[in-house]
């Protein structure tokens, strides 16, 4: 278990399609695992996807208690989600607030469906089967984007609502992510 680096923008490596996950519940999964969890701990963040650490696999984890970075956001379970696949429930789009701990500093505003069922596994191989909306569903998309090469700045839909954190929210003491 280790606090891993965490790639930046930049890196061809965070551009790539992740594999898919074919065997649960091994020692080398839950490694994976544990050094995520170490890793988005120790700089507090939201959500993390394993190619975030170099580990080009289908795996993320989020969760979120209490946020200042988020304060309008409701809690959002700590997750363990492999090989997820999302299907949006209707059309509606919602513009929200995002930052990435591979793009340090900003925050830009992206769209993001506002209503998604997603189905995964849980690192034993167990079936997960969630239908959600707010930030849940943000963190989610957010996440699994990760797992294609997506970064969300290739979501912005005007430019001039990306920027740094201190020049966009100088009233809140938000942290380096
Ligand atoms: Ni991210």
């Amino acid at each position: 278990m280790a606090i891993r680096p965490v790639l930046k923008m930049g890196d061809p490596r965070l551009l790539q399609s992740a594999a898919p996950v074919t065997a649960f519940g091994t020692p080398e999964l839950q490694a994976l695992l544990t050094d995520m969890q170490d890793t988005m701990a120790a700089l507090q963040g939201a959500g993390l996807a394993a190619p975030q650490i170099g580990e080009s696999w289908r795996v993320v984890i989020f969760g979120l208690e209490r946020s200042l970075r988020y304060p309008e956001a409701l809690p959002v379970p700590r997750t363990v989600l492999i090989n997820p696949v999302l299907e949006p429930l209707d059309d509606e789009m919602v513009e929200g607030w995002e930052g990435c701990l591979s793009v340090p500093g900003l925050r830009g505003l992206v769209p993001r469906y506002a209503r998604l069922r997603y189905r995964g596994f849980d690192e034993l191989g167990q079936v997960i089967d969630r239908t959600v909306d707010g930030f849940h569903s943000r963190v989610v998309q957010h996440e699994v984007d990760h797992l294609d090469g997506i970064l969300y700045p290739q979501r912005i839909r005007d430019l001039r609502y990306f920027g740094y954190n201190e020049a966009l929210f100088p009233d809140q003491d938000l942290q380096d992510d």
